[in-house]
């Protein structure tokens, strides 16, 4: 059984969870779907509801969830029960649980006995790392032992130390070739997708059109087969300075805070709870 996604061309199935294949299939009929980063039950289920086919419990649960400064300090044992959450919040979706960094670099085993824990502990149906050439035997490795994963390309952030910083769009020039090779060689490793992370929009539809696979942009343009975004991007929820692609569709930093404030305010004024609220 299959619903049309509201707002959205596609139509994903109700009564089980969103393959691969419905994801391939989605693509090859020119349909674009939405990502979005989720770390609980509440909102993933809300999510499922919206529309939304897939969902990652992205390492950024490192910034927005667990209040490091950047991603390379969330460990497994922190993403492990957020995934779980996600799972068990939701009943149609793929959910995709990100590797953070340490946790696969050092090798295929190591890559294997984290996804291991993702898909045994969480019951998340997919994993996602960063890395091109540097990691090709780490995804033939893993989905030789029936792991699904994401490739991540562009912008790293588990590697920004070495970028110096999370800024800089990346993948002009030479750089888009290398990042375009890395893309082909992800795909003939197994991947099935790739994230591409604020690349130049050219470069997003020029991997998107080589590729296969569908390609997952966040900050790559308007060509790329699907989009990802933060949640509480999206929301309007994260303070401060945002990169350029981020379009917050509401404001909830300020719908939370207006309703906090209004409650502290009644909690004050003795106003609340008043009589309709108490038993
Ligand atoms: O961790 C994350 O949230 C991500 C995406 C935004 C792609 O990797």
């Amino acid at each position: 059984m299959t619903s049309p996604a509201p707002g959205t061309a596609g139509t994903w199935p109700t009564d089980r969870r969103v393959t691969i294949r419905d994801l391939h299939a989605a693509t090859a009929r020119g349909e674009r779907w939405a990502m979005l980063t989720s770390y609980d039950a509440l909102t993933a289920g809300l999510f499922e509801e919206a529309g939304v086919p897939a969902l990652l419990v992205g390492d950024s649960a490192g910034m927005v969830v667990h209040g490091h400064d950047t991603t390379v300090r969330v460990t497994v044992d922190e993403l492990v029960p957020l995934a779980a959450a996600v799972v068990r919040g939701t009943s149609t979706v793929m959910v995709v649980a990100d590797l953070p960094f340490g946790s696969y670099q050092a090798g295929p085993a190591q890559a294997l006995a984290t996804a291991t824990r993702f898909l045994k502990e969480a019951g998340a149906h997919a994993v996602k790392l960063e890395g091109g050439s540097a990691v090709l035997a780490q995804v033939e490795a893993l989905v030789d032992a029936g792991v699904p994963v994401m490739g991540h390309l562009g912008l790293t952030p588990q590697s920004v130390h070495v970028l110096s910083g999370l800024r800089r769009v990346q993948g002009r020039g030479e750089e888009g070739d290398h990042l375009l090779e890395d893309a082909v060689a992800l795909e003939r490793a197994g991947a099935f997708a790739i994230v591409l992370e604020s690349v130049p929009a050219e470069l997003g539809g020029r991997v998107s059109d080589k590729l296969t696979i569908p390609t997952v942009g966040i900050g790559a343009g308007p060509d790329t087969d699907a989009q990802i975004l933060v949640w509480q991007d999206l929301a309007g929820l994260t303070p401060g300075r945002l990169p350029r692609f981020v379009k917050p569709y509401a404001d909830l930093r300020g719908v939370l805070g207006d309703a906090v404030r209004t409650y502290v305010g009644e909690v004050a004024a003795g106003s609340y709870p008043d009589a309709d609220h108490s038993y």
